[in-house]
């Protein structure tokens, strides 16, 4: 890939996004560095089959409405993708200086967004508030896709919600319960009928993780 200029915008445990210049367009550029404490060839697997994994599924659920970077180019063997730079904040940062209203409005649309995904049997993986970006028309947009699957089951699904409620719980611990309610109220006005099992598996789930 022929980039410009670079700067780094996160470094996380898995990844580290920067922002590029390409083709005159500002992008991000996801990269997944090699672990020193994994295995050489199970690390090059994971960061392949995570690189691989995350563009399809951010181009597939595009296609059902839920806004996802749009993907430009990928380089699996450099473990790299090249995407939309989506201008905004992180919905985690947008917590601790919003109203309750901006965060009820934000909740629901998060709720709205899983409810898409999972009437088309798609799970996020780790669907907390660090990977949703809100930008300046107050549009969410959502990221990382490299745990993300397709042909979800009920228990896929429960797992996806409970994921969703211990991040409250552990990241907005004062305002969880009206983010869960708001969040809730969006992914049943999706998925109506079919939420009930879900949410009761996500029940379940969490008790038997206090349990064992
Ligand atoms: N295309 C994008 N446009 C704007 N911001 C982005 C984009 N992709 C990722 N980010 C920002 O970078 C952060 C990290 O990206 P991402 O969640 O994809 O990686 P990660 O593997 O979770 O990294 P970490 O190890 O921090 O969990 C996101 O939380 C988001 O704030
Ligand atoms: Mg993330």
């Amino acid at each position: 890939m022929q980039i410009l200029k670079k700067q780094l915008l996160t470094l996380g445990a898995e990844s580290a996004i920067y922002i590029v210049e390409y083709w005159g367009m500002t992008l991000a550029l996801k990269w997944r560095p090699r672990k020193p404490y994994i295995h050489n060839e199970i690390d090059k697997l994971l960061r392949t089959s995570r690189t691989s994994r995350e563009c399809k599924m951010l181009t597939f659920v595009r296609t059902l409405g839920v806004p996802t970077p749009a993907v430009h180019s990928v380089d699996i063997r450099n473990h790299l993708i090249l995407m939309d730079f989506i201008e905004g904040q992180q919905f985690k940062q947008l917590v601790n200086t919003s109203s309750k209203k901006r965060i009820t409005t934000l909740c629901h649309e998060f709720g709205k967004l899983l409810g898409i995904m999972h009437m088309s049997d798609i799970v996020h993986g780790d669907p907390t508030t660090s990977n949703a970006v809100v930008d300046m028309q107050s549009k969410m947009w959502l990221v990382d896709f490299g745990l993300a699957e397709k042909n979800a089951t009920i228990e896929m699904k429960g797992v996806d919600m409970h994921l969703l409620r211990r991040a409250y719980e552990t990241t907005h611990w004062a305002l969880q319960e009206t983010m869960l309610e708001s969040t809730m109220e969006g992914y049943v006005e999706i998925s109506g009928d079919d939420a009930e099992a879900v949410l009761s598996r996500a029940d379940e789930i969490r008790e038997r993780g206090r349990y064992h």
